[in-house]
């Protein structure tokens, strides 16, 4: 699939890695293509390209959110109406207006597209290694729209994580607000941790 990503810094440049060995093709969205982030994951990922968030999106299978919070308005302002396409947020709000998901802003400026969550609920330094680890770590997906579901799940097992349906939309930001305690967790046991489920 061709996968644009808006957003090449931590998370961005690690799904962008992930992606690409998965065999998928990466286009970053970003404002500056000589930004420092940008020019890090070019350089990491040789196969990937960078352009204007509005040119990534053009002809992309799935659009990826990887933005600050701060910087979603204005990026969403600059892009051509989504509908019918699928869009997964990867992101959390921690600051601003913490009680409203990141999601939330995506679907509410973007009513027609196919809106999933995924991708946010571990650091981002485990999202291009996922594949080698002991025990797969959880990689929770959240959605209303079936096809953004279906992708985001197929994605995720793709680059090494077990996709777990994490239900509805409506758990956009219950699932930022398991990054506190994956935070909180990191303390004892360092940021290479992943949620897992434990079946009887
Ligand atoms: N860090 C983690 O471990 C982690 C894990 C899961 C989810 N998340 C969430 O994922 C999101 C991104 O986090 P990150 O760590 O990848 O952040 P980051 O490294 O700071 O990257 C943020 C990206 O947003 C862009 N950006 C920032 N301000 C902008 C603006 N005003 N207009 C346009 N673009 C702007 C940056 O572009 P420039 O290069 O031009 O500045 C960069 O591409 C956040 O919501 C975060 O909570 C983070």
């Amino acid at each position: 699939m061709r996968i644009a990503i808006i957003g090449a810094g931590n998370v961005g440049g690690g799904l962008g890695k992930a992606f690409t060995g998965a065999g998928h093709d990466v286009v970053f969205g970003v404002r500056d293509p000589e930004s420092t982030k940008t020019l890090s994951a070019l350089a990491d990922i040789p196969a990937a390209t960078a352009a204007s968030p509005s040119e990534a999106v053009d002809g992309a299978d799935v659009i990826v959110f990887a933005l600050r919070p701060a910087a979603i308005n204005a990026t969403l302002a600059d892009l051509p109406p989504l509908d019918g396409r699928i869009v997964i947020d990867a992101m959390n709000r921690f600051d601003g207006e913490p009680a409203r998901s990141t999601t939330q802003d995506l679907a509410d400026r973007l009513p027609g597209a196919k809106l999933a969550k995924a991708f946010n609920t571990i650091g981002f330094e485990n999202l291009s290694t996922a594949s080698q680890r002991e025990t797969r770590a959880a990689m929770f997906v959240a959605g209303d729209d079936p096809d953004a579901k279906r992708v985001a799940m197929q994605l995720a097992s793709e680059i090494g994580f077990l996709a777990e349906d994490a239900g509805g939309l409506a758990n956009a930001k219950p699932l930022e607000e398991m990054v506190k305690v994956w935070l909180a967790l990191t303390q004892a046991h360092g940021r290479g941790i992943g949620f897992a489920i434990s079946r009887s």
